[in-house]
């Protein structure tokens, strides 16, 4: 595996330069564990249909994803949260250069057991503070990241300042039912997870556009670009 380690990182703090230092939810803390890593493919292949999207399989969520931004070879794309891998391996087998990241390494291990290929590099990082130079891919894929992360504002300000400018931000994410499961899941000691409003989340890149966006269920696909600044104007 060519995983990548951020310099001298600790559980509770893999980017130990950034300011002020991202804090993880329960959510996150709890994929730290091998236990969750051995057992995320399983969930992950079930969790939409089971969590109201009847019908939804990974195929069909990798079909949508290939349809809508077509990768092509040679670019580079950033997975945020790649878990099992399952987004790198669909870029990689577009042809697309792969940095997966993951601030668990027990799923790193795991996706790349799953995912043997050299397109990926898998690095572990937490991606709310990346520390990645602006404008550093064409593309990047968030697969259920959102849910999951601390402070979801910040990593949406992230991912957009790593986009390069007509790059693509595919985002996966449950979004907000006002149901009592979702109000219990997002107690910090239950979890922790945000159920963010599509809207919400438009507001949170205003240096991007949303050119699609379809809801299957409670589970919400959105695509957005990265404005072309054109001389002073921003398109
Ligand atoms: C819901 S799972 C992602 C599933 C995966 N993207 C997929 O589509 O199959 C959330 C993953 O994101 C990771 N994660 C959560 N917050 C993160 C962050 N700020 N930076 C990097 N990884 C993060 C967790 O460790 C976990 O493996």
């Amino acid at each position: 595996m060519n995983l990548v380690p951020h310099a001298a990182q600790a559980k509770e703090n893999l980017n130990p330069d950034a300011h002020p230092t991202p804090a993880l939810s329960a959510a996150q803390r709890s994929n730290l564990s091998p236990v969750t890593a051995w057992g995320y493919a399983w969930w992950r292949a079930r969790s939409l249909r089971l969590l109201g999207a009847p019908g939804f399989t990974l195929e069909r969520e990798a079909t949508l994803f290939r349809t809508l931004c077509r990768p092509q070879p040679g670019q580079r794309w950033l997975d945020v949260g790649t878990s099992a891998g399952f987004y790198a391996g669909v870029l990689a087998r577009a042809g697309a250069q792969v940095t997966a990241a993951d601030l668990s390494p027990a799923m790193l291990a795991v996706a790349a057991r799953r995912e043997p290929s050299a397109a990926i590099t898998w690095v572990n990082l937490n991606v709310e503070a990346s520390g990645l130079p602006d404008a550093s891919f064409d593309g990047v894929t968030v697969g259920a990241t959102l849910n999951e992360t601390h402070d979801p504002a910040r990593l949406l300000s992230e991912l957009e300042r790593l986009l390069r400018p007509g790059g693509q931000l595919w985002l996966m994410y449950l979004r907000r039912t006002a149901g009592p499961v979702q109000a219990l899941l997002a107690r910090p000691a239950l979890g922790g997870l945000t159920f963010p409003d599509p809207a919400w989340v438009a507001r949170q890149l205003p240096g991007c556009v949303r050119v699609d966006g379809l809801g299957v269920g409670a589970a919400q696909f959105d695509r957005f670009e990265r404005r072309v600044a054109e001389g002073n104007v921003t398109l």
